[in-house]
């Protein structure tokens, strides 16, 4: 079982990094206050898989999200994280292969996909630097 350290001290807010996780990609945004303000905004009754911003960051660092770039319903690579790439009608990653929508939380909102992109298990190991795994 590998661990992977990254500096995330570049990514500016709005932007987001793609990485590689055992072998798969694994996206890292920092979102804005604005977007978190509508993400926390958002009734979890209007959620296919419920889950508030703040079980899907830590503490401290609420603008992190930390989530495997793997589709869940097919395993395709969401765009999104990249410059330039469309984020879909929630602002967050779109996957084109069947049109799944997720928000800036990575959560489901419309399309396919059965569940949230999944969170791995990450720890900040200064302000700066996460090692996932
Ligand atoms: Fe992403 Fe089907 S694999 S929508």
């Amino acid at each position: 079982e590998s661990s992977t350290e990254l500096d995330i001290s570049a990514i500016e807010p709005g932007q987001a990094i793609k990485a590689i996780f055992r072998k798969q990609p694994l996206f890292v945004k920092r979102l804005t206050e604005e977007e978190i303000s509508e993400e926390n905004a958002v009734p979890l009754g209007d959620l296919r898989d419920p889950q508030t911003l703040d079980e899907r960051t830590q503490e401290g660092h609420r603008d992190i999200l930390v989530t495997m770039g793997v589709c869940t319903h097919l395993g395709c690579v969401p765009l999104g994280a990249a410059e330039g790439e469309v984020k879909g009608e929630y602002g967050g990653y779109f996957c084109p292969c069947h049109g799944s929508h997720y928000d800036s939380a990575g959560r489901i909102r419309k399309g396919p996909a059965p569940t949230n992109l999944e969170v791995p298990e990450y720890a900040f190991t200064s302000d700066t630097v996460i090692q996932v795994g």
